[in-house]
């Protein structure tokens, strides 16, 4: 990712003048366009894009895809970067402020800092973050710094090498820990622990991963377990709620404050006197859903108007049969408008026949 270096470099640099000069001629026709907000039925306001730019991954973690990997899509059915930057810039107009870069893994797509340098030169975007496992981190810091990263959210369920080794198949601990340490050292101004929280798992490190926030001010975050795996491991008995896990945090946690957190972060605490913040995501009970203000935008171009959705908009197939921007802000619009009260409805109107989390990006 090397732009010096990077085979890469020359076409995304022609790349970037003609989406500069695609920006200059819809700035012109947009002068006169309006271009209504995105909403639904319930008066959620959706800001907060999330993309996903590939489904490989690294890692192959026992909650998200087997052994053997996917039938991972193929290059040409994942959209191109050209497509990425219209969908950012028509996204931009219709109000998102907020862009999240998800996969797969998406330290290893090739065009990752062009894509953030082109979405921090957009109006109205005012920050820009990046979910991943971490290995790669070490890596590419110093690129995703000055690209004008704002955030990182980490991916990390254990501080036990054999532990790490069995959930995510592969080594790499202490590049995770190595990663994560020079994103707290950098100008990245959010860095937070992406933990899933497993029965008789990581239940038993609860305290390690909050005594990490006692002087870095990261904030660990608790998941629960959701069922986007084709082996449905959160059947096995490890799933661990949210509600659970709050108990056991304050059992175990004299001092601790209730403070304010993002959207996904339903219970955030902060232990007295520490740095950095400790928050529950209630990812399978949903109670998060009615502050959504998020849509999802998967690596083959389909746009999801909830994370539990079965239902797909192509927008990848729109543009590439050349559907105008109108029509594109269009499709977007009245299918977010269409959305369900929550996850619980969404996941109520058909059967979920994804293989991995990375089929919707997270
Ligand atoms: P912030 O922007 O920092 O709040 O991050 P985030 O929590 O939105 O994003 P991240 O990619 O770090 O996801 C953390 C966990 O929350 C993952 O397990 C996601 O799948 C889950 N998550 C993210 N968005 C949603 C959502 O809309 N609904 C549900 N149920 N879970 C979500
Ligand atoms: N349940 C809960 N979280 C999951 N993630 C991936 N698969 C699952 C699952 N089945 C998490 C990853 C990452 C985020 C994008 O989603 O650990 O932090
Ligand atoms: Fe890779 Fe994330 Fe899936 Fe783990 S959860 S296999 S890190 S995509």
């Amino acid at each position: 990712m090397n732009l010096e270096t990077d085979s890469l470099a020359p076409v995304i640099g022609k790349r970037m003048a003609l989406v500069k000069q695609l920006n200059k001629s819809l700035k012109c026709e947009s002068s006169q366009m309006i271009h209504p907000s995105i909403q639904d039925q319930f008066g959620r306001t959706f800001n907060y894009l999330r993309l996903a730019l590939n489904e490989q991954c690294n890692l192959r973690c026992m909650y998200c895809m087997p052994e053997e990997g996917i039938n991972f899509r193929s290059e040409e059915k994942l959209l191109s970067t050209n497509e990425i930057f219209q969908l950012f810039y028509l996204t931009s107009k219709m109000g998102v402020s907020k862009i999240r870069l998800t996969g797969g893994e998406p330290l290893l797509r090739k065009d990752l800092v062009p894509i953030i340098q082109f979405a921090n030169s957009l109006d109205g975007v005012e920050s820009i973050h990046l979910t991943t496992n971490g290995l790669l981190l070490l890596k590419y810091i110093h690129e995703l710094e000055s690209a004008g990263l704002s955030g990182i959210n980490i991916s990390l369920d254990t501080l036990e090498s054999n532990k790490y080794k069995t959930i995510t198949r592969r080594d790499g601990l202490i590049s995770v820990l190595d990663g994560l340490d020079k994103a707290i050292k950098s100008s990245i101004r959010s860095i937070k622990l992406n933990v899933v929280a497993m029965r008789d798992f990581n239940d038993d490190e609860l305290m390690d991963f909050v005594a990490l926030t006692k002087e870095n001010d990261i904030t660990v975050r608790f998941i629960e377990l959701m069922p986007f795996d084709s082996h449905q491991i959160w059947k096995t008995g490890k799933f661990y709620g949210a509600d659970h896990i709050v108990e056991d945090i304050m059992n175990q946690v004299d001092e601790l404050s209730p403070i304010g957190g993002s959207r996904t972060e339903h219970h955030v605490f902060q232990v007295n006197d520490y740095k950095g913040k400790v928050a529950v995501i209630p990812a399978y009970s949903r109670s998060l859903c009615g502050e959504c203000n998020r849509f999802r935008i998967t690596a083959d171009g389909k746009l999801l108007n909830c994370l539990y959705s079965q239902d797909e908009t192509n927008l990848r197939d729109a543009m590439r049969i050349g559907k105008t921007d109108i029509e594109i802000e269009d499709m977007i619009r009245n299918t977010m408008k269409k959305k369900y009260k929550d996850g619980w409805e969404a996941q109520n109107q058909g059967n979920d026949n994804r293989e991995s989390m990375t089929q919707i990006g997270g």
